[in-house]
């Protein structure tokens, strides 16, 4: 799937943290009944893999995307596992060439304007601004509009459901990402009610 077309079906993506395996299928059932098409696990748990796997297993009908991927062999293990993409924080040069050659569609992590012109001319047109709110958020995105208006965002990283219509109004930004939808607590407490209706309210915010 083309990264173009997963961010069309997603205006707010969730970036989940899952310590323990048992929460993979009730959080992808509550993501998907609340009717999010899109979520981004991150490879920061021993059971991140495992996790991915039950999920796309429970629920077939989301797309599912690996973050965190550091190296080659998070890659791999991510794609073995059935990643639909792959989202990095940050990126080098031998990371964006690994994520350009791996077959699957990447959003690499950039936060300045150079950074965005190297993601771009390794080839990758739509990149994660992270941490979007300490990296100076809808202010600097706006900034980047002008010399670098072939470049699409998915700014992540400190946005809450109050801020994430200001970065959707802006024209390079394709979707946002965080953790308020499922919070590591909300998870660890299997809060699923409570992520259900929080992804209801996230699938609600449109582009
Ligand atoms: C991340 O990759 O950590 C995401 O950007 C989530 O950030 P948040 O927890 O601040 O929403």
């Amino acid at each position: 799937m083309k990264i173009e077309d997963i961010v069309e079906v997603a205006s707010v993506i969730p970036v989940l943290e899952v310590e323990d395996m048992g929460a993979a299928v009730p959080l992808a059932t509550a993501l998907a009944k609340g009717g999010l098409h899109v979520i981004e696990m991150t490879l920061r748990t021993s059971a991140a893999i495992d996790a991915l796997v039950a999920m796309k297993r429970a629920a077939p009908e989301l797309i599912i995307g690996m973050g965190t991927i550091r190296t080659s062999d998070d890659i791999a293990r991510s794609k073995r596992a059935g990643a639909d993409f792959l989202v990095s924080p940050g990126a080098g040069p031998r990371l964006l060439a690994a994520l350009g050659e791996c077959g699957l569609s990447a959003l690499p992590g950039v936060a300045t304007a150079s950074e965005a012109m190297a993601a771009r001319e390794a080839g990758f047109e739509v990149m994660k601004f992270f941490p979007a709110e300490p990296a100076g958020g809808v202010k600097y995105l706006k900034s980047l509009a002008g010399p670098l208006p072939d470049i699409l965002f998915c700014p992540t990283g400190g946005i809450s459901a109050e801020r994430a219509p200001d970065y959707l109004a802006l024209p390079n930004v394709a979707c946002v990402g965080g953790s308020w939808i499922a919070t590591k607590n909300m998870i660890a407490k299997g809060e699923w009610d409570m992520i259900e209706e929080n992804a209801r309210r996230a699938a609600a915010i449109k582009v």
